[in-house]
């Protein structure tokens, strides 16, 4: 009952910002943390006897989940240095963070320490780890742990990594060089987190988004405007996840990481059975790039399906797009049915490990005009919060 009144509350306190403009561009509105708790304990004249007892202010989404799954958050640099006013919003609901871009390949690999030096970096490709490093501090800093998010991935890792002179327009280098350029790579990046935050990282995306009919060979591996296709081959999966656990310290989950997966668990399953076989893989994380309108039974279910087959899961990148503000309530609903099936599962001893929201706020998400978060553009707690949060209890 008290949590139907608090979940209208929400309700009624998200349609109030109506009004707010939404930047086209997605940017940060001029909103401060303090607009955090705002949104959620806003007193009016019917919600005063609820909002004054101390139990029903909103708990912490990772408080709530101790003891189920980690409950993560993407960000990118841009709210990192601003922890002033983000600060708290993160470390108040959040027990791990994915880097939304600082640790993919473009951001690490180091084009001219690459270019200076070919014949010492033919092989051994230079990287550098300026861009995630608040990142990390901040996490350390706050008892945080992090999820490495991509080694192996089509996009977001430049052409001149494949080619013979470390240049756009170069030849691309042979199969046995670009493996060694790919076992460097893993190795560095792998032995840096190890070394300078050892037990920061928890999981790691050795491969995103492999998989895929439509640009795919006979068996769906990606092999449209695939550099790591055109160089390796279709087993440049395999040989990804033979170095990740070879360089991997004790204890680090390695996954699979991939869009869609509602539809394409077959696909994913038998191009992974060799890796799993030798125990090369741990987990299949969801990516879960969600929408109103899809089906959570047909989630959960692929949830279940990727777990009968051995595999750890984690939603690595929860969002959840509405058409209208209209759909507040729906998407609330949306949000606490997903959870409360992911936690039936968990509590039956499916091994789900982490869910992770794409993005801090509706100010903060690659589905511009979708308002797919847990927070409004400024900052307030929406009912897909209380949704999220409900499905705890
Ligand atoms: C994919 C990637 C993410 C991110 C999103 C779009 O899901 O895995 O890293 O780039 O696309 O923002």
């Amino acid at each position: 009952m008290r949590r139907m009144l608090l979940f209208s509350m929400l309700a009624l306190a998200a349609l109030g910002v109506i009004g707010c403009a939404a930047r086209p561009d997605g940017g940060e509105t001029g909103a401060t943390a303090g607009n955090v708790t705002d949104g959620v304990s806003e007193k009016t004249p019917e919600t005063d006897a609820v909002t004054d007892k101390p139990d029903e202010a909103p708990a912490a989404l990772a408080a709530a989940y101790d003891g189920l799954f980690k409950i993560g958050v993407a960000l990118p640099a841009s709210v990192i240095n601003e922890q002033a006013r983000y600060g708290e919003v993160i470390t108040s609901d959040f027990n791990s963070i994915t880097c939304e871009n600082e640790m993919k390949p473009d951001s690490i690999l180091d084009v001219d320490a690459c270019r200076a030096n070919l014949s010492e970096s033919y092989t051994s490709p230079k990287v550098r780890f300026t861009a995630a490093k608040r990142t990390a501090d901040f996490a350390v800093k706050h008892g945080i742990k992090m999820r490495l998010h991509t080694l192996v991935w089509h996009s977001q890792t430049p052409r001149w990594f494949f080619t013979e002179d470390y240049t756009d327009n170069g030849e691309p280098v042979s199969r046995e060089v670009m493996l060694a350029r790919m076992e460097s790579y893993i190795a560095s990046v792998l032995g840096y987190y190890a070394e300078e935050y050892p037990g920061l990282i928890y999981a790691v995306d050795v491969v995103n988004e492999a998989f895929d009919t439509g640009d795919g060979d006979e068996n769906g591996i990606r092999m449209k405007k695939s550099m790591w296709y055109e160089t390796i081959g279709p087993d440049f999966v395999y040989w990804a996840f033979v170095y990740a656990r070879r360089y991997a310290p004790e204890g680090v989950s390695l996954f699979y990481n991939d869009y869609a997966c509602m539809w394409k668990q077959d696909l994913i399953l038998n191009n992974l059975s060799r890796i799993k076989d030798e125990e090369l893989i741990d987990g299949i994380g969801m990516q879960a790039h969600l929408s109103v309108g899809d089906s959570i039974a047909q989630f959960i279910s692929a949830v279940e399906k990727f777990a009968d087959a051995g595999y750890e899961i984690q939603l690595t990148e929860l969002d959840v797009g509405i058409k209208s503000k209209e759909e507040y309530m729906s998407q609330g609903r949306f949000y606490e049915n997903l959870l409360t099936g992911l936690v039936r599962l968990k509590k039956r001893g499916v091994n789900i490990t982490a869910v992770t929201v794409w993005g801090l706020s509706d100010a903060h998400t690659w589905r511009r005009g979708e308002m797919p978060l847990l927070r409004d553009e400024n900052l307030a707690a929406k009912p897909a919060y209380e949704g999220f949060l409900s499905a705890a209890k």
